[in-house]
């Protein structure tokens, strides 16, 4: 299952008060987690779902209100079909999973990006879990899976465009995020210092924090600490107080 039962104390040091409401995560570095093992790539995506896994847990322990992780790029199909089966099948899987761990622990989760392009059993355990989320309230998972930030916002502004006037307000109700506050935190590991297409229209005064760490390696101490690196931060969304 994606979100396992276990509670986990949250450090005392993390402002709870001061919670950035919703983070987001860039899962890089699953094939070079795998390379310094000699093992295959989707030994390292395998290592990564379970990372979501662990942090997901986290943070709805902790009391954010929404985790946005981005699982498979527009841009990712370019990769060998072998790859892309690989990740498909291991959404499939954790899909399966979660639905159960949704019920009992009433979590929401809500896929973004165009999801017409994936495999139809795949599109049934999506439509399953609206379903079920549509039922609750509290934490809500995000996964972006076909998800590219352009092909976000062109999408929008044409449905914008066919409804009448292009506002940011008319433009935002159009993109796949539709409701979702923008994110406080972007996270991204495994040394990149990119966006990679991810969360372009929303990021526009988001924070974001860098680390090194692989992602299958990346835990909740570590999302502590991005956390506690963003309560340092001052968001001044262009005032000088
Ligand atoms: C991220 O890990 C997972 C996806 C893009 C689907 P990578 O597969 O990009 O791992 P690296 O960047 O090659 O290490
Ligand atoms: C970004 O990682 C996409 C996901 C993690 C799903 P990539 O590995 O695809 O990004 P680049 O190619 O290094 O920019
Ligand atoms: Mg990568």
């Amino acid at each position: 299952m994606i979100f396992s039962n276990r509670k986990k104390q949250p450090s005392g040091e993390v402002d709870l008060t001061r919670l950035p409401r919703h983070i987001a995560v860039i899962m890089d570095g699953n094939g070079r987690w795998a390379a310094k093992r000699a093992l295959p790539r989707g030994a390292g995506h395998a290592a990564g779902a379970e990372t979501f896994r662990r942090v997901a847990t986290y943070c709805k322990d902790l009391g954010i209100d929404y985790l946005t992780a981005y699982a498979f790029s527009t841009e990712n199909w370019k990769r060998p079909a072998q790859e892309v089966d690989g990740i498909l099948n291991l959404l499939d899987k954790y899909l399966r999973e979660s639905i159960e761990s949704m019920e009992r622990d009433h979590i929401r989760m809500r896929f973004l990006g165009d999801c017409s392009a994936l495999p139809e059993k795949l599109r049934a355990f999506i439509a399953r879990t609206d379903e079920i989320s549509a039922r609750y309230t509290g934490f809500q998972a995000n996964i972006c899976v076909n998800y590219g930030g352009r092909d976000e916002i062109v999408r929008a502004a044409n449905l914008a465009a066919a409804a009448g006037e292009v506002t940011k307000e008319n433009l935002e109700a159009h993109l796949w995020s539709a409701g979702i506050p923008d994110p406080d935190l972007i996270i991204r590991p495994s040394g990149e210092l990119r966006l990679s297409n991810f969360l372009l229209w929303q990021s526009a005064y988001t924070e974001l924090y860098f680390t090194d760490t692989l992602w299958p390696d990346f835990g909740p101490k570590e999302m502590e600490l991005a956390i506690l690196d963003y309560q340092r931060r001052n968001r001044r969304f262009g005032e000088i107080s």
